[in-house]
């Protein structure tokens, strides 16, 4: 049987983009539990970044204390530079999600680093990361840019093959950031990267266009096997203006249970850990399984 892998990303990438009063930590903790207990065993838990830019991930390292107890759980911390490295070695990160659009004004808006500026400080990172330390490399605007439009795929190939020349144990992140990717698109990205590079490659997708189920199946027919997904769909880079939440984690569990492929998580309990993710305060969520009843019911 096909496996994949799911990543789940509403911690970071669904919390992170609620506006307004801190969402409290003890509820962060509860939702990490809840997608635990459903057999999450990769989950980015937080992101070292600055409080001011991204209040709610002030609590990161308390946050990734509770992650780390949870047997068999990997949790991953998103870093954007070297200040964030050291916070996430600090505090015993077991993997860091290192990120860098491969628009300037995106990267600009999101870290305030030229894309050179990014790769340089990033590639340094790579370097210094101890061999314990898993690496996740995200590509944002990979194939769409909220400021420039559609991206070139030569564009986005140049970038990814330069981070993959960095090391061969990084795992790279292809990102659709502001979730207007096209399938064929994705695909033919995919299909390159996957014939010319043979480390490991996920997709990390946005359902802002209703398209991320629709390219999250166009990179498994490319070959990939590791998939981001937010449960209740929350979330989005407060910096890509219009972007909504992540493709939801229920979705793309549902789509691979109907293809036949094994992703590990428990549906009924993923779907509990789902509701208590769309019903954070001032979370919007998306995707649509929640709302289909005999979906609802199945087993
Ligand atoms: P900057 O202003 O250029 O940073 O911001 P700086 O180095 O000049 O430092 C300014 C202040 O920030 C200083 O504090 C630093 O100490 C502090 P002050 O002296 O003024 O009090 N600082 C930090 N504090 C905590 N952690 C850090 C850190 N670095 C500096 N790591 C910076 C640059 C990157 C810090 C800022 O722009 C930032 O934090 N941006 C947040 C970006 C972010 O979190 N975006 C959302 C996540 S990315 C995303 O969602 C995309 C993804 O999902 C994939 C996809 O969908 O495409 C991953
Ligand atoms: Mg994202």
């Amino acid at each position: 049987m096909e496996r994949v892998t799911i990543s789940e990303v509403s911690p970071r990438d669904g919390i992170q983009a609620i506006p307004g009063p801190m969402v409290p930590t003890e509820t962060k903790i509860a939702l990490i539990r809840a997608l635990y207990d459903a057999g999450v065993r990769r989950m980015e838990a937080g992101s070292f970044v600055s409080p001011r830019a991204v209040p709610q991930m002030a609590d990161a390292a308390e946050v990734l204390a509770f992650a780390r107890s949870l047997p068999g759980l990997e949790p991953t911390m998103l870093v954007p530079n070297r200040k964030g490295f050291e916070a996430a070695m600090a505090a015993g990160a077991p993997a860091i999600g290192l990120f860098m659009s491969v628009t300037d004004s995106h990267n600009k808006a999101n870290v305030n680093r030229t894309t050179a500026e990014s790769f340089a400080e990033l590639a340094a990172i790579v370097r210094d990361t101890p061999a314990h330390v898993a690496i996740r490399f995200n590509v944002s605007c990979a194939f769409h840019c909220p400021f420039e439009g559609v991206v070139p795929e030569a564009h986005t190939l140049d970038w990814i093959e330069r981070v993959a020349a960095l090391d061969p144990r990084i795992e790279i992140g292809i990102a659709d950031t502001t979730g207007n990717a096209a399938p064929d698109q994705v695909k033919r990205v995919f299909s390159h990267v996957i014939r010319s590079w043979t480390g490991r490659v996920a997709f990390h997708g946005h359902d802002t266009y209703g398209m991320g189920v629709a390219n999250a199946a166009a990179a498994f027919e490319a070959g990939c096997r590791v998939f981001d997904g937010a449960a209740g769909g929350i979330g989005g880079c407060p910096f890509a203006p219009g972007a909504s939440g992540n493709t939801a984690t229920e979705d793309l569990v549902w789509m691979f249970r109907r293809m036949g492929v094994e992703t590990g998580l428990e549906w009924q309990k993923l779907l509990l850990a789902a509701d208590m993710a769309a019903g954070i305060p001032g979370a919007v969520p998306g995707g649509r399984l929640r709302g289909v009843p005999a979906a609802r019911r199945a087993a």
